[in-house]
């Protein structure tokens, strides 16, 4: 009996993989569209992960004496070298992101202006 337990989910593991390989395989489409998402930089994801944290998910946040981003008047290029290069406590982005990607989350970042 303890055996039969431990092999179910055995079971379905790979009932789940089979049926996972199924699918990328009937659907070629969905995996090139993924492919092409990676090409361009998703400004909004990016933010999530590295900035909400002290602007918050509407760049208003303000923690540890960050400015509001929606209050910013500083210019696209600024804002590109401050993030890239970082700022009193905001950390340089040079090593953790690419330059495509802080200009997606630049971008992101000043579509929350307004
Ligand atoms: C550790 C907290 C922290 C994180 C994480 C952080 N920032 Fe900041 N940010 C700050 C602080 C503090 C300032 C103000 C710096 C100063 O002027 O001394 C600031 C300022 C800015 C400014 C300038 C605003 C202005 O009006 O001058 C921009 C643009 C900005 N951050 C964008 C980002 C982006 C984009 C990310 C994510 C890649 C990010 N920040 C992540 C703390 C943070």
């Amino acid at each position: 009996m303890k055996k039969l337990m431990l092999l179910l989910p055995l079971f379905a593991l790979i009932w789940a993989c089979a049926d996972a390989n199924d699918k990328k395989s009937t659907k070629p489409a969905k995996k090139e569209k993924k492919v092409a998402a990676v090409d361009k930089p998703d400004g909004k994801k990016i933010f999530k992960i590295n900035c909400v944290l002290c602007h918050g998910a509407d760049g208003k946040l303000g923690v540890n004496g960050s400015k509001d981003l929606t209050a910013a008047t500083i210019s696209r290029d600024e804002a590109i070298t401050q993030v890239t290069k970082g700022k009193g406590l905001m950390a340089a982005y040079e090593a953790i992101l690419s330059k495509e990607e802080i200009e997606a989350v630049v971008d992101y970042a000043i579509s929350l202006r307004k």
